[in-house]
């Protein structure tokens, strides 16, 4: 119970943000900056800086002056380039006049656009483990989070069945994240059709969380929901160049939708970020269709990490992960491990200085798992699975983390 003098010192917090845990990422990466010696492997994000050419398109832009507000939704040439990007490689027909907004990263865009779309006591359903932005703006909004838990066995692929059975006379939305975060799986064709098939039957509007769609890997297709028949009436596409161009810091992305959702997350927009900063948006506007050699490089790098942490981990006796194919994460099974995946996680970071993220902090379904991001040299990964390797076997020989 609250006490009343902690209730009147914190008087001025809104019961909206108190509903909201903070990310177990964050407090893991506060944690972990703190020791020297750890290896990181817990923040998703790229070890590689922006690519040269991008970093000069925005001293560029910024000698060229751009210094002034944009159209809220983003400049209106860069809003057509990205057009001429979804049409070309997505399969889907957008106006930038209307149906694009330019926004601070993925994340903005999914905030604005759950603000938009979800009333109080709305069902949304979204995939468990997942990306740790989605549940608090669920909950800011008054929605309810619904969970699909994904299975090993399918590879992490959300199956339509477990869809089907969360549905109810409340569900308005489904957030569906492929190639996901965190356990790398990359929807198949096949299911996205059923996906749409089954939003369509049943009124469902999606996001399409597609901000690693360039990061895929062995052949595998991305496919995004909002091109196929019937579908981009009711789909919000999200995309990012935080992980393709590695430029997290930078705070950059779009979101391409129905009229009526954009002209919404505008209106928000207008009141809380304004717009990405102009300079940005210049950059990476003229940085687009230069960029296909850098992110060739970044992706072959991925591969060859993470072929070498599927074979080394599952090298290990009583820890195993599957090949994700597309993202850089590997979803570790240590359910063999007499421990839950926190105090695995704590445990690593404590005695072997390795940081990474329990599964639990990305969704109930996350228990007997723990995140690992491919985002440091091969070299650092191999000392790092030494060490988890001497974790596991200190765990097993003592039956628990002490
Ligand atoms: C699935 C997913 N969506 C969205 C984001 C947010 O990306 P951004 O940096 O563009 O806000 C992330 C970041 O990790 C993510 O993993």
């Amino acid at each position: 119970m609250i006490s009343t003098e902690a209730k009147k010192e914190h008087f001025y917090i809104a019961e909206r943000t108190k509903k909201i845990k903070g990310s177990g990422i964050r407090k893991a990466f506060d944690m972990a900056s703190q020791l020297k010696d750890a290896i990181h492997l817990g923040l998703g994000e790229p070890d590689f800086n922006a690519p040269e050419e991008l970093k000069m398109l925005l001293k560029m832009a910024v000698d060229e002056g751009y210094d002034h507000y944009t159209p809220n939704a983003g400049f209106l040439d860069f809003r057509t380039v990205l057009a001429e990007k979804l049409e070309e490689e997505n399969g889907i027909e957008y106006d930038p006049e209307k149906e694009i907004m330019v926004t601070v990263g993925a994340m903005n865009a999914i905030h604005l656009a759950i603000l938009s779309i979800v009333n109080p006591g709305d069902e949304v359903i979204m995939q468990d483990p997942s990306f740790v932005g989605f549940e608090p703006c669920i909950l800011m909004a008054g929605g309810v989070p619904v969970k699909v838990a994904l299975r090993e066995e399918f590879d992490f692929e959300v199956q339509i069945e477990d869809i089907e059975a969360k549905i109810t006379d409340k569900t308005k939305m489904l957030i569906l994240n492929t190639p996901h975060n965190p356990t790398g799986a990359v929807i198949p064709r096949q299911t996205i059709e059923k996906i749409a098939d089954l939003a369509l039957r049943n009124d469902i509007f999606i996001i399409a969380d597609e901000v690693y769609e360039k990061l895929i890997y062995d052949g595998r297709e991305h496919v995004s929901i909002a091109s196929l028949p019937g579908m981009k009436e009711r789909t919000l596409t999200v995309h990012s160049f935080s992980k393709t161009f590695c430029i997290c810091g930078w705070r950059i992305g779009y979101a391409a939708g129905p009229i009526p959702l954009i002209n919404e997350m505008i209106k928000f927009q207008q009141f809380d970020s304004v717009h990405p900063p102009a300079p940005i948006q210049k950059a990476v506007l003229f940085y687009l269709s230069r960029s296909n050699e850098f992110v060739d490089y970044v992706k072959k790098v991925y591969v060859s990490r993470r072929d070498y942490m599927v074979d080394r981990l599952n090298s290990i006796d009583d820890v195993s992960c599957i090949k994700p194919h597309g993202a850089f994460y590997i979803f570790l099974n240590i359910k063999q491990l007499e421990c839950t995946s926190g105090e695995f996680a704590r445990f690593l970071l404590e005695k072997y200085r390795v940081v990474t993220i329990p599964g639990t902090a990305l969704g109930d379904a996350g228990e007997g798992y723990i995140r690992i991001c491919l985002t440091v040299p091969i070299e650092q990964l191999e000392v790092a699975c030494i060490r988890i390797e001497k974790a596991v076997k200190q765990v097993l020989r003592n039956g628990g983390v002490e």
